[in-house]
């Protein structure tokens, strides 16, 4: 099979419309067979559920070139699970978690030409998502809704690449206590548009969100979780039932505790002990390991000791381990590689 003519090297994280996505229908209590189709445009009603009350959710995956040729995903039993609870929190009916894995095989396959090569920093970001595309005009659920999968060759999600962010302690909440902070809803992402656009202009890569009840805690970014190392090579995540369950924080906290044999720790981290920590990153699929180099707490800098210039140690071998692991570098814990072709 012949690649595309893609200046992979080059890539951000944006938009490129590939050959094949996924389309399944949900009408009369059951889903479609699904297929997959040409045409990346939608024709919805101008009524439909997710226009006028957002009712929608989506999940974001990659597919990875291993070294010896093969295409992969990273554990998509878990992106499908995690759907499972979004579209529940939602009502919106559940996408069977065995045909969704499926599906993301069927469209990755169907669009491999775009699965950046080995080595090229690049990866096929694949977004699931569902929304509910009948009229709704009285406050309450679709009867109708469409699942689609569309896949993008993609690069760094953050522009410097590796180079460690400064972002801004936000005074924008990203969750309400008992809202939808844990599951992957649309409604969180337009929420914090006009944070991270103010964050942006006034030089900062990404917001810091506290705790939405007391705010004295962190809590997560606009799209990642936060992974803190203390002085003593502990790695600590904060606990919260307000952040969204990261898939690739989950994942590290394995790696670290049994590839790595450092001591892990989930637990609520207040902000005023950011200071103590040695190093700082952010975690995603887009994310992957993303180092953060400094935080600003209205004027107040807290600089974390490993610097503005390179990953900090611990943050390197992290991310040297998750990337081996997703590459076909390292072995895997059983379960976690789905191959695809
Ligand atoms: N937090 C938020 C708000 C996100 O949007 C994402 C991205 O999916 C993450 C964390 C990271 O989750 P995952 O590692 O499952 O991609
Ligand atoms: C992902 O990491 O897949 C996400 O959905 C985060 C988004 C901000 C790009």
């Amino acid at each position: 099979m012949e690649k595309k003519n893609i200046d992979w090297s080059n890539l951000g994280f944006g938009y490129i419309n590939t050959d094949m996505r996924f389309v399944s229908n949900y009408k009369n209590g059951a889903w479609d067979e699904g297929a997959l189709v040409a045409d990346p445009m939608i024709q919805m009603s101008e009524c439909a559920g997710v226009l006028q009350y957002a009712q929608t959710c989506f999940e974001g995956m990659k597919a990875y070139t291993t070294e010896d040729g093969r295409i992969v995903t990273f554990r998509p039993d878990l992106n499908a699970a995690r759907m499972e609870d979004s579209c529940k929190r939602l009502e919106m009916p559940v996408y069977p978690q065995d045909k969704f894995v499926e599906a993301v095989s069927k469209v990755v396959k169907a669009n491999q030409a775009y699965v950046p090569p080995y080595g090229s920093g690049a990866t096929l970001y694949i977004r699931p998502y569902m929304f509910g595309s009948s009229p709704v005009i009285g406050v309450k659920p679709a009867e109708e809704y469409q699942f689609r999968i569309f896949t993008t060759p993609v690069g760094p999600y953050f522009k410097g690449g590796v180079k460690p962010l400064t972002i801004r302690v936000s005074d924008f909440d990203r969750a309400a206590p008992n809202g939808t902070g844990h599951i992957k809803a649309g409604l969180n992402y337009a929420m914090s548009l006009h944070p991270i656009v103010s964050a942006h202009h006034e030089g900062y890569d990404e917001n810091m969100y506290l705790d939405p009840k007391t705010r004295t805690k962190v809590e997560e970014t606009g799209g990642a979780n936060f992974l803190f190392i203390t002085k003593d090579n502990k790695v600590v995540t904060p606990k919260s039932s307000s952040i969204l369950p990261s898939i690739t924080r989950r994942s590290l906290m394995i790696v670290a505790k049994d590839y790595l044999g450092l001591e892990v720790e989930e637990r609520e981290v207040y902000l005023d002990e950011l200071k103590d920590f040695a190093e700082c990153g952010l975690c995603g699929t887009a994310a992957v390991i993303s180092p953060v180099g400094k935080v600003v707490d209205h004027g107040k800098e807290i600089c974390f000791p490993s610097g503005m210039s390179d990953m900090g140690p611990v943050t390197k071998k992290l991310y040297d381990t998750l990337t081996g692991i997703q590459m076909g570098r390292i072995e895997a814990p059983k379960g976690w590689i789905h191959e695809i072709c």
